[in-house]
């Protein structure tokens, strides 16, 4: 059974751009709003060991871009869509109960 854990509250997001960056054990996590729907990606990149949250999001287009090299990942399932990148990048189930946001690894 997936291991659930509340990671932040709904009222810490104010606008449908907010990114939050949360922790899950030892991961850090970029949990953000597409269209009304919550996504929880790890923060970092695939191709090497550097934070996502450095890079530059696009919400128009549902991509992240990493900062080091470039690569851009899929913002709803963690796909790599350009190289260096060939790997995705770890996703994260999100549930809402109430007000709390919980998240578990995929
Ligand atoms: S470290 Fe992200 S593309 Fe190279």
């Amino acid at each position: 059974m997936a291991d659930f854990r509340a990671v932040a509250q709904l009222n810490e997001f104010t606008s449908d751009e907010d990114v939050l960056v949360v922790n899950y054990g030892r991961f850090s996590v970029l949990l953000y709003k597409i269209d009304g729907e919550f996504f929880a990606m790890e923060d970092r990149c695939s191709h090497a060991d550097v934070l996502l949250s450095d890079g530059e999001i696009d919400f128009s287009m549902c991509r992240i871009q990493c900062h080091k090299h470039g690569a851009m990942f899929d913002l709803k399932n963690g796909q790599a869509l350009t190289p260096p990148a060939v790997v995705g990048v770890k996703m994260f189930a999100v549930k809402v109960t109430d007000q709390t946001i919980t998240i578990a690894p995929k």
